[in-house]
């Protein structure tokens, strides 16, 4: 739901009470929840509009905050449109940037200097002297009067009429980490590891992450009269939680925002959905219960009091807001029995369906008996990592398997591997020019991870190469197995291109030819460099193009999650368990992936291996299974089916 904003006078601009619902007693600092954040961003930046044209109409000047990271991009792209389509000139603007890494040249690609030229001000009217951002490159000996002389400058123009703030995983605001005092001005910081972890993937490593930041102080931010702090997706949805409804903390400094006047939280579904309102909404008002719902407060109920389903009473429901789901069902008995038998019906053996059995209580259809099936995997290894166990069991009870990669993945190969298979290639003789670049350029350099197209195909290669071991190894034929090389993804950097039609037209052209009845793909919206979430688009926006041919109507599609989340359990549409053998047997598959163990590049914050997450979570979802007093299995892999 979008609502317009009102702006009425500069103290007196705010979001209209918006979003999905009113904010409730939990929530400390006002929020408004959107469908998604292109949205959301757009009443941003038309906000940001306003003032400056109210400060125009006054004659003076606007003075504007400014933060980098992957939130405001939408925002900057919608401000850029308002000046390129609508006249709105930025001559009165004067722009103060939170931060910058520490040390690092404007030149580099990675310094906030290079990111608000780029995504903003190379592309409207701003003066160039109006343009303040932390120096990166300054000596360490003038640190201390560089950063008196910025907190100077934006008390001379009269403080920050406005700041635009994005949230890190660590709650720190700026570049203010956990630590932080409410009384801080801009200084020299040191990155949490967390930080350091989510910005890796910019800088190719974890290595190449400057260790330290110059950030206006927590006092700076909170002096600006109006805020608003952006937060998207799942990934952010703890600490928007420990924010709006925690306590305030120096460990969280976001929290330091519950004490602003004049701050607005605009988030999206994602990012909300660990509110109290959104995620155990039974706690804070009345509603019509839908299926979902109830399956997931029957679940919770569960949880809070450490009980199976069929062992809830009336007592326990009553005494966790859930009096009116009670009262609709009758007695808990009936509400119990009805939960344990939709959680029952999703278990099964046969994902791609049970020959000669009753289908009617089953996740998948009998017929036809043998289908043809898509395994739709973003990277080269998703598909053993997120459902070895049930390509397994497709594969030996008789389907048609295919694996699909869409993208190379070719990046999060690291220089020292690829050094490894073109030295070999040299040994044995292969008189290849390539190789011999290749080996000289990665020996001579001392800067750590870079990229050239030469050494991106043999990347490429490497991951291929790994791909068909583990396929061959579950028992999938070659000319099964195809590789997509999606073009969005080919930029060699971290940050990738829009989809494109090619890229959809890569994917329409495969499900044409395949014919599925069955197709898996990765429903992970929480992949820390959105690539899954741009190979499901490109996915989604396949089958909404191919939806009307006759063989689609005979297509279910399931979705598992990524290396990085599981579904909730009341999300499971279908669960696929693994025995003890299955679960060794995934394990190797996902051995044969050399290239993305011991130490990989894009590991995010979670130092385990990809094949621990992988068990972990597997076990941990039989392990709740369980728990709710279900049947007791080893592993179970979890999927959600999507309908279209
Ligand atoms: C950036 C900044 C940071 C980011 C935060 C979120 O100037 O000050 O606080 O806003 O790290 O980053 P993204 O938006 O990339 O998730």
């Amino acid at each position: 739901m979008v609502t317009e904003i009102q702006s009425k006078n500069l103290d007196d601009i705010s979001f209209k009470e918006a979003g999905i619902y009113e904010n409730t007693r939990f929530e400390k600092i006002h929020n408004v929840v959107y469908d998604n954040s292109g949205d959301a961003s757009i009443l941003i930046a038309q906000e940001i509009a306003s003032i400056i044209k109210l400060k125009q109409k006054e004659n003076t000047n606007c003075i504007l905050g400014l933060a980098t990271g992957s939130s405001p991009i939408k925002v900057y792209e919608e401000l850029i449109r308002l000046h390129k389509t609508q006249g709105l000139s930025f001559k009165n603007v004067i722009t103060f940037n939170l931060d910058e890494y520490y040390p690092i040249a404007k030149s580099d690609l990675q310094s906030y200097f290079h990111f608000m030229h780029e995504y903003l001000f190379k592309h409207i009217d701003i003066l160039p002297e109006n343009i303040n951002i932390p120096h990166g490159d300054i000596s360490p000996d003038n640190i201390l009067e560089t950063c008196i002389a910025y907190e100077n400058k934006i008390k001379e123009h009269g403080g920050l009429d406005f700041q635009l703030l994005g949230i890190g995983r660590t709650g720190h605001i700026g570049f203010n980490e956990p630590g932080s005092h409410s009384n801080s001005r801009t200084r020299l910081i040191t990155l949490d590891h967390i930080t350091k972890t989510d910005a890796a993937p910019a800088f190719l490593g974890l290595e190449n992450v400057p260790t330290r930041a110059i950030t206006m102080g927590i006092r700076t931010v909170m002096e600006a009269k109006r805020i608003i702090l952006m937060a998207w997706g799942e990934n952010k949805a703890e600490v928007i939680k420990k924010t709006v409804e925690g306590e305030i903390s120096s460990q969280v400094p976001a929290t330091y925002l519950q004490h602003h006047k004049n701050t607005t939280f605009v988030i999206d579904k994602g990012a909300a959905s660990l509110l109290t309102q959104y995620n155990t909404p039974w706690l804070v008002r009345s509603f019509d219960w839908s299926e979902e719902l109830m399956a997931k407060a029957i679940l919770w109920l569960c949880e809070v009091t450490s009980k199976s389903i069929l062992r809830l009473t009336d007592k326990d429901y009553n005494d966790h807001g859930m009096e009116s789901l009670l009262a609709k069902e009758g007695n808990a008995y009936t509400l119990n029995i009805k939960m344990f038998n939709r959680l029952q019906h999703t278990i099964t053996g046969w994902p791609g369906g049970k020959p000669n059995a009753d289908d009617t209580s089953r996740p998948e259809r009998e017929i036809p008996k043998k289908k043809r099936v898509i395994v739709f995997s973003p990277h080269p290894d998703d598909d053993v990592i997120s459902m070895g166990g049930t390509i397994d069991r497709l594969v030996e009870q008789g389907h048609e398997v295919h694996i699909a990669y869409q993208t190379s993945g070719n990046i999060a190969v690291s220089n020292r591997e690829a050094l490894k298979f073109a030295e070999v290639s040299l040994a044995m003789g292969v008189r290849d020019d390539n190789f011999r670049n290749i080996t000289q350029i990665i020996k001579q350099s001392n800067t750590g991870e870079f990229n050239t197209p030469e050494l991106l195909t043999l990347k490429g290669v490497i991951r291929q190469k790994e791909s068909l071991g583990a396929t061959r190894y579950l028992g999938i034929p070659d000319g099964q197995v195809h590789f997509l090389n999606m073009p969005f993804y080919e930029t060699g950097r971290a940050k990738k291109n829009a989809l494109g039609e090619k890229d959809v037209q890569i994917v329409c052209d495969l499900i044409a030819k395949i014919k599925p009845h069955q197709i898996y793909a990765a429903g992970d919206l929480a992949d820390p460099h959105g690539t899954h979430k741009v190979c499901l688009d490109a996915l989604f926006i396949a089958i909404e193009k191919m939806k009307t041919n006759t063989f689609m109507k005979d297509c279910w599609v399931w979705l598992y999650r990524g290396a990085w989340h599981e579904w909730g359990i009341h999300e499971i549409d279908m669960a696929v368990p693994m025995s003890p053998d299955q679960v060794i047997k995934k394990r190797k598959a996902i051995f044969f992936h050399q290239s993305q163990k011991d130490g990989v590049m894009f590991q995010g914050d979670d130092a385990r291996e990809f094949w621990v997450r992988a068990e972990e979570r597997n076990k941990d979802t039989a392990l709740k299974y369980s728990q709710l007093g279900l049947a007791d299995y080893a592993a179970i892999e979890a999927f959600k089916r999507y309908d279209f």
